[in-house]
């Protein structure tokens, strides 16, 4: 939000000041994953601030994802990253799931076939995909219409695919805990950094749960162990 703005009553720059002390009170992270949303409103010094809030705690690298509140041209005007990690064996690759201004997901054949050349130009052993929108129906109607279309489709073609092994998925804009499975593969949605919203509610309706983060641990035989945090 632009600087001194509420969204929803809540200062979402504090919070995520909040929560990056906190996770980093508990652990140092090898990566931080931003799954999308990084800001609501406000253009690209939004976007440098939300840089800053991380650098000032954290040098590790970060991988910026674009949601439906994202601009993709500002964005990139403030030199977020947006390139995949390579992390020992493993690779998080980003999928840009969003469109400027849309709520639904869109993922056109091109950033399909672009993600598939992608991904089997990967050299590790396994890789994680991480993108904004859910990949499995959260039970919520309001959110569900707007999750990434035929996921199944696009899991089996990472599946198939060369390259590394699809070992899961890691996603933003639910507001909540998800932890789903496609195939043995965990699909983990990671609460927001701001506020959350009610699980399994027919419409937009918030929850009383404190702001939150997802830790990941990636282990070398390609599971992903995961323990949702909330702030204090
Ligand atoms: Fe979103």
């Amino acid at each position: 939000m632009p600087q001194g703005e509420l969204l929803l009553d809540t200062d979402t720059d504090a919070t995520l000041q909040q929560v990056v002390q906190q996770a980093l009170s508990e652990k140092s992270p090898s990566a931080i994953i931003a799954t999308g949303d990084l800001v609501h409103g406000g253009g690209t010094p939004v976007y440098r601030r939300f840089l800053s809030i991380i650098a000032e705690h954290c040098n590790a690298p970060l991988l910026c994802l674009p949601g439906n509140h994202d601009l993709a041209a500002e964005m990139r005007e403030a030199e977020l990253p947006m390139q995949s990690l390579t992390l020992g064996t493993w690779s998080v690759v980003g999928l840009d799931s969003h469109e400027d201004d849309v709520p639904k997901a869109n993922i056109d054949a091109a950033k399909r076939d672009a993600l598939l050349r992608h991904w089997s130009e990967q050299t590790v052993r396994f890789a994680l995909l991480a993108t904004h929108h859910p990949l499995l129906s959260i039970g919520s109607p309001w959110l569900d219409k707007d999750r990434i279309a035929d996921p199944e489709s696009l899991m089996d073609a990472l599946i198939a695919a060369s390259g590394p092994q699809f070992a899961g998925a890691v996603f933003g804009h639910a507001h909540q805990v998800v932890q789903g499975h496609y195939c043995h593969r965990p699909l983990l949605g990671t609460p927001s950094t701001a506020f959350q919203f009610l699980p399994r509610s027919e419409k937009f309706s918030t929850d009383q749960r404190p702001p939150g983060y997802r830790w990941l641990t990636l282990d070398d035989d390609g599971h992903i162990h995961s323990q949702v945090r909330w702030l204090n």
